[in-house]
């Protein structure tokens, strides 16, 4: 073993132990938000089962390109977008690469920062469902408007905080890969529950028919496809940043390919399972499925009001979306952590500390819900898309599209086809400069 080999032995940077570990802390951070309050609703507003075929298709291709190659890139390279992206234009002789990397570290830790107050926000319905305030409270608008409002949440947003610090201080293998074990499989258990009582409600068909009826001519309208495209893309978290540093923690003979399809997989499952919770719920009650905070927050509580054993209900509701919410938000402060324990050589104790206690301090601005809905948007329309189309140029064009592919290859019996080689370099990179732009024009689309 040379002195090199030594020295990054001796530092040993941690890694999942397994490829199911792995798989589920992907399924961790792809599963969330955009799954549960956007998708739904989505689903709805573009032609219920139609919207699945362009989404189906989106969500197929992005997991074949982009998502393999983050997490092949960082596999590679072995650390975060800003080495990655270091890495890569080193092979050029150019210096700038690390900065560039910076784009999609705030990326990620700018949706930390409103994500951890939504998090904390779902804990308190936890609690509210537990002590019986949520149910008991005659209008469900206000109790949600006394939270959501200014600092209405910071105790609920520093326990969120917390809980998942001291997961993350725990490293990737004791922290983040054992909590994803516990509560990704828990997330799918708990929600199938939910729509087996869900579909029993009396009124649940129509919201069923509302979800399911294709309308077909949707599919002729743009705004269908491109929505769903905005869908796929955020909630495969490509980003250029979570799944390249959960591909840097993995090791050479883990199986690439097959992780991006799985997944792919259960990230669209534990979308229809929302679906398939939420809309005929609120349906079985008369109520409206708006997006958003109001549908999560509001709506729903009001239909656990109306349910037989709805305080149960409603635990074992907010109990789910608290885990995948949680998976996301681990996956999210990663990328900061990692980039700050990298880049300055700190120890992992005070960089998840810098990382937490800034967020939480940024959070405080965002606390409202006015101000966080305009500063999620922000960053989603202009950081996380940027971020991915970098590290996509990066990766199957800087490196180049034979390494690129190799990479994905390494721990795989499979081989790509040439038909990848197009879809990564032109299909890919284009589609992520149409999110940016569809985003700034239409206001957000993922
Ligand atoms: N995919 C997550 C969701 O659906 C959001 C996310 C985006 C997480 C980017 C990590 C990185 O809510």
């Amino acid at each position: 073993m040379s002195k090199k080999e030594d020295l990054t032995s001796s530092e040993k940077r941690d890694s999942f132990t397994s490829k199911t570990g792995f798989i589920l802390a992907c399924i961790g951070s792809a599963v969330g938000l955009g799954n549960i309050w956007l998708f739904p609703y989505r689903v709805g507003q573009f032609g219920g089962a139609a919207f699945l075929i362009p989404y189906i298709i989106f969500i197929v291709l992005l997991g074949y390109t982009g998502l393999m190659g983050e997490f092949a890139f960082g596999r590679m390279s072995q650390t975060g977008p800003i080495g990655s992206f270091k890495m890569a234009l080193e092979t050029k002789n150019k210096k700038w690469g690390g900065f560039l990397g910076i784009i999609p570290v705030f990326g990620a830790f700018g949706i930390a920062v409103g994500y951890a107050v939504v998090v904390g926000w779902f804990i308190r319905f936890l609690v509210g469902f537990i002590t019986g305030s949520a149910i008991s409270s005659a209008d469900s608008g206000a109790y949600f408007g006394q939270i959501a409002g200014p600092f209405g949440s910071i105790i609920w947003h520093l326990i969120a905080l917390i809980i998942v610090t001291i997961v993350l201080i725990s490293g990737v293998s004791k922290g983040i890969e054992k909590m994803n074990k516990i509560m990704m499989p828990a997330f799918y258990v708990l929600f199938v529950v939910l729509v087996v009582k869900v579909l029993t409600l009396d009124g649940a068909v129509d919201g069923l028919k509302y979800l399911v009826f294709p309308e077909w001519s949707c599919l002729l309208s743009p705004k269908t496809w491109i929505y769903a495209l905005g869908q796929a893309f955020f909630s495969l978290s490509l980003a250029g940043s979570g799944m390249i540093v959960y591909g840097s923690y993995l090791k050479r003979d883990v199986d690439i390919i097959s992780s991006a399809k799985n997944t792919v997989i259960f990230d669209t499952l534990g979308a229809f399972l929302a679906g398939l919770i939420i809309i005929p719920a609120v349906f079985a009650f008369g109520l409206d499925p708006a997006a958003g905070p109001p549908l999560l927050f509001i709506t729903i509580p009001s239909v656990f009001k109306l349910m037989p054993f709805g305080r149960l209900f409603g635990i074992i509701f907010f109990v789910s979306v608290l885990f995948a919410s949680i998976t996301s938000l681990m996956n999210l402060l990663e990328v900061p952590i990692e980039a700050v324990q990298n880049t300055f050589k700190l120890s992992r104790k005070l960089s998840v500390a810098i990382v937490v206690i800034a967020a939480f301090l940024i959070g405080l601005f965002v606390e409202n819900g006015d101000v966080l809905g305009s500063w999620m948007d922000f960053v989603s329309i202009y950081i996380i898309p940027l971020g991915a189309f970098i590290a996509a140029v990066m990766f199957f064009w800087v490196i180049g599209i034979e390494r690129a592919k190799s990479e994905i290859e390494c721990g795989s019996e499979k081989k790509l086809g040439k038909l990848f080689e197009i879809s990564a370099k032109y299909v890919f990179v284009f589609l992520t400069i149409f999110v940016l732009i569809a985003g700034i024009l239409l206001g957000g689309i993922g």
